[in-house]
């Protein structure tokens, strides 16, 4: 079992290597203002999945601390016994993952979370504290739990669509320092209103 923190070695940007880097270790994007905010996750995977299974991150996403990423280490149970093959080095046969990691852009994840392997949270969604992740979440969902259920929509579902196409995380620094006052601001629709004319 490896266990890394979010270097590297186990992430990859969603949004594509336009607007990522590696610096110092961490991914971050170009502009400033996308940058993840993790508070020391830990990723627990396994050698011979370290070049198979990433965490992939997209924009603006929030890790509170305490929080781990369970990207492989599932010990295979339909064979006769969980226990390890002692007689070779390395039982990659026994070890298995569900897949990749995906976390959307915009995503709170609040203290003390355990997001499990092959999850994809989507864009918008909130992970509330002390919560385990098995499930695909869905845009916007604000879920918690062990296993995570959901608690609520962030909004309703035309609004949801709006922000979804606006794909404003993508927008230039600049841009989104233009309408910053909205962008955190719980004026919504005004926000979209006016990303939306620009993307005419
Ligand atoms: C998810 C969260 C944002 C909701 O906060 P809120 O909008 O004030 O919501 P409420 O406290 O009114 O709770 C709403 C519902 O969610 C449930 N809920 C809240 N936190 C929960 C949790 N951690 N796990 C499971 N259910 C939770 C409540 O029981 C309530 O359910 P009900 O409607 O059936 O009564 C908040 O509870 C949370 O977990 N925040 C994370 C904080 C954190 O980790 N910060 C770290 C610094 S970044």
């Amino acid at each position: 079992m490896l266990i890394g923190s979010f270097n590297a070695q186990y992430i990859s940007s969603l949004n594509g290597d336009k607007n990522a880097l590696v610096s110092g270790g961490f991914h971050v994007r170009v502009t400033t203002m996308g940058d993840t905010h993790y508070s020391n996750p830990t990723i627990h995977t396994e050698e011979h999945h370290l070049n198979k299974y990433r965490v992939r991150l997209g924009s603006f996403i929030s890790i509170a601390s305490g929080c781990k990423f369970l990207l492989s280490g599932n010990h295979d149970w339909m064979r006769t016994t969980t226990y390890l093959n002692p007689y070779i080095d390395r039982d990659s046969e026994g070890i298995l993952s569900n897949g990749d990691i995906i976390i959307g852009n915009d995503v709170w994840i609040g203290m003390d979370c355990t997001i499990m392997s092959g999850v994809t949270i989507g864009t918008g969604s909130v992970i509330a504290a002390g919560s385990v992740v098995t499930h695909d979440i869905a845009p916007y969902s604000i879920v918690g739990g062990i296993p995570s259920k959901l608690i609520r929509k962030r909004f309703d579902t035309d609004t949801i669509d709006r922000l979804l196409k606006s794909e404003w995380w993508n927008l230039d620094e600049s841009e989104l320092k233009k309408h910053s006052n909205l962008l955190f601001s719980r004026d919504v629709e005004q926000f979209l209103d006016i990303i939306e004319n620009k993307l005419k």
